[in-house]
């Protein structure tokens, strides 16, 4: 069993180290974040991450998961120190390595000799280079090894993979990168590292552009009066379509598909390479928003001013507790820019964001409201009673931005019902 340094606690870190340290490793944790170090340490977990936080107790009991403040004091003794650290979007759309190379120079002059550095970080194509040199250790290997976690899945993901992928220019050490997912079956891919970089981008990017065209078939159906829904289930079982990510809905968000693909945009034009097709996507995307608010706008009559709108859910997706680039949160900035007045509810978000403070419970934001827009698919909204919702709101009109509710019986409950392309 190794010995594993884990640099960041964010999701993917947290992540990383309480899974390699359910799989038999010794890992020490390094966050900057002193109370989040504490917290962690007292087996609590700051985020929303199904069965992260039993694992982690699990780690802290059997002895083979710490928690300490500063990379320095993780990566001593470390075999490998895994770089879990943000990649922020930078002003010009470009992924800012601030933070991974204040790591790896924090790193370089303690790593014990022969220890393997791993890029987890989603990082521009060209990084594990930049770590090389940051580190200045001859005899410290630099391997990349992206993540495709989901959030709220992250833990199931991190352990039942589709796919491996190692970048590196040095065999023996991808192997010993490889030998650590002992007990995950997955496909390994070895490669060099910027071919492994470039894959997490296009990964992403491929993802991001189904989740537009589904959308953009959305307008499509919407124009010419065919349902979506049927249309995605006629196309996906063409196997090479499939079913998965051609939902459509107010847009992409999250921590990573907006920025990723922001990032490989300007990563391709660095190269020479103008990446329409992707410029395309993102205009989509942010066209999408805009989509929704119309519809909202028009549901209410042409106008906002002055209209209530109860907004059911601001995460940006169910399952978690994010709304980091959330769709919802987008849509209503748009819609108190045009003179609504929203009142938004969200299973998981408790603290004022983005210029709402949420209630309590999904009711009372329909008191009076002129229209409800459901932003965000928690599968609760789809079982309130919605003869109670009808009653509250001054006319029950819904915009369902994920084709989430059962239209029928919505419209025998007396709602004017409005989907996305059906
Ligand atoms: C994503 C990738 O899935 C993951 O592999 C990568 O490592 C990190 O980025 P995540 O950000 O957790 O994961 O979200 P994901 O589940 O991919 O959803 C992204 C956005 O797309 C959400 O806003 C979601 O609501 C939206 N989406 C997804 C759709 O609108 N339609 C779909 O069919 C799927």
């Amino acid at each position: 069993m190794a010995q594993i340094a884990v640099i960041g606690a964010g999701y993917v870190g947290l992540t990383t180290a309480v899974c390699f340290s359910h799989l038999g490793h010794d890992v020490v944790c390094a966050d900057i974040d002193e109370a989040k170090v504490a917290q962690l340490t007292r087996g609590e977990v700051p985020i929303v991450e199904a069965g992260l936080e039993a694992m982690v107790r699990e780690g802290l009991e059997g002895g083979r998961l710490s928690f300490v403040l500063g990379a320095a004091s993780a990566a001593r003794a470390a075999e490998f120190a895994y770089l879990c650290v943000p990649t922020p979007q930078g002003d010009d759309g470009s992924a800012d390595l601030t933070y991974i190379e204040a790591a790896a120079r924090e790193i370089g002059p303690v790593l014990p000799s022969e220890a393997v550095v791993v890029n987890k970080s989603t990082v521009p194509v060209g990084s594990t280079r930049v770590v090389e040199r940051v580190l200045g250790r001859d005899d410290v290997v630099v391997v990349s090894n992206p993540e495709f976690l989901r959030e709220g899945s992250a833990v199931h993901d991190f352990l039942n993979p589709g796919r491996i992928v190692i970048g590196s220019d040095d065999q023996s050490a991808a192997v010993r990168v490889a030998s650590l997912y002992i007990g995950v079956t997955a496909p390994i891919i070895v490669t060099d590292p910027a071919s492994a970089e470039t894959i997490k981008y296009a990964s992403n990017a491929f993802l991001a552009a189904k989740i537009s065209f589904v959308n953009a078939i959305a307008a499509v159906c919407d124009a010419v009066g065919a349902d979506v829904k049927d249309v995605v289930l006629g196309m996906g079982y063409d196997s090479r379509i499939g079913h998965e990510f051609l939902k459509p809905g107010p847009g992409f968000g999250g921590s990573c598909l907006p920025k990723d693909t922001r990032a490989l945009v300007h990563i391709a034009d660095d190269a020479g390479y103008s990446f329409d097709l992707m410029r395309g996507v993102i205009t989509v995307n942010e066209d999408q928003f805009q989509r929704v608010a119309a519809k909202i706008r028009e549901m209410a009559g042409g106008s906002l001013e002055g209209v209530k709108v109860a907004v059911w859910g601001l995460t940006f997706k169910a399952r978690t507790d994010d709304t980091r680039e959330s769709p919802a949160l987008r849509i209503v900035s748009l819609l108190t820019e045009q003179g609504a007045e929203v009142q938004a509810y969200d299973p998981a978000v408790k603290g004022p964001v983005g210029g709402v403070v949420p209630a309590n419970d999904p009711y009372s934001v329909c008191e009076g409201a002129g229209v409800l827009a459901v932003l965000t698919e928690w599968d609760d909204f789809r079982w309130l009673d919605f003869d109670k919702v009808a009653g509250l709101m001054e006319t029950p009109r819904v915009i369902d931005a994920r084709n989430l509710l059962d239209k029928p019986a919505l419209e025998r409950r007396g709602f004017s019902y409005v989907g996305i392309g059906r």
